[in-house]
């Protein structure tokens, strides 16, 4: 057998074998399926399989950071966030100073202290709360409050003073 023959029998030999394993595979897998009964796919239907063990294992909650993609429970919490209530808002970035009257700050529900500043009309309120008046800082010092925030923050608090 000539050099040349030989290297013809060899690729003659991987054809077939490439031609076999292309249509004897899903033959014997397709029999394999039939045998067994299941619709799983093969690889799923062990308890042991990756599958099967990911599926038991899964954790029950996830948790997951600010600004990471994590699906429909981190849209309900970033919702919630949103619906932070004026109420909500005067307690966690006003009531610091205003419920004791820090540095002269008006006490909602005092509304001796409020009534002088409601005269002056709502807009020198809002005006003064996003700007700032004498010690107490622009927006009472809360970088992420909105002026609609703080619009919302001070309409609470006149409508817990007159
Ligand atoms: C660092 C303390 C401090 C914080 C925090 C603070 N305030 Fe004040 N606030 C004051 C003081 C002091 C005054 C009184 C200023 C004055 O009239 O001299 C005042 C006055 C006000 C007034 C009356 C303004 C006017 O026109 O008379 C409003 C309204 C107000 N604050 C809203 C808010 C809101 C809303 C927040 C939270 C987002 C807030 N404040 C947080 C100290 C604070």
């Amino acid at each position: 057998m000539g050099a040349i023959s030989h290297n013809a029998m060899q690729r003659l030999l991987a054809v077939l074998v490439v031609f076999g394993v292309a249509f004897a595979g899903p033959a014997m897998a397709s029999k394999l399926k039939d045998q067994s009964g299941s619709d799983e796919p093969i690889g799923t239907r062990s308890i042991l399989s990756p599958a099967k063990v990911a599926e038991r294992t899964a954790p029950d909650a996830k948790v997951c950071l600010e600004g990471e993609e994590c699906g429909e429970a981190s849209a309900a919490v970033a919702a919630e966030a949103v619906a932070a209530t004026p109420e909500d808002l005067y307690n966690s970035k006003c009531s610091s100073c205003h419920v004791a009257g820090v540095l002269g700050a008006p006490v909602p529900g005092k509304a001796d202290q409020w009534a002088a500043r409601i005269a002056n009309g709502t807009d020198a309120l809002y005006q003064n709360a996003i700007g700032g008046i004498n010690a107490m800082p622009p927006k009472g010092g809360c970088a992420d409050c909105s002026d609609d925030d703080i619009k919302a923050i001070v309409d609470f608090m006149v409508g817990q003073s007159q």
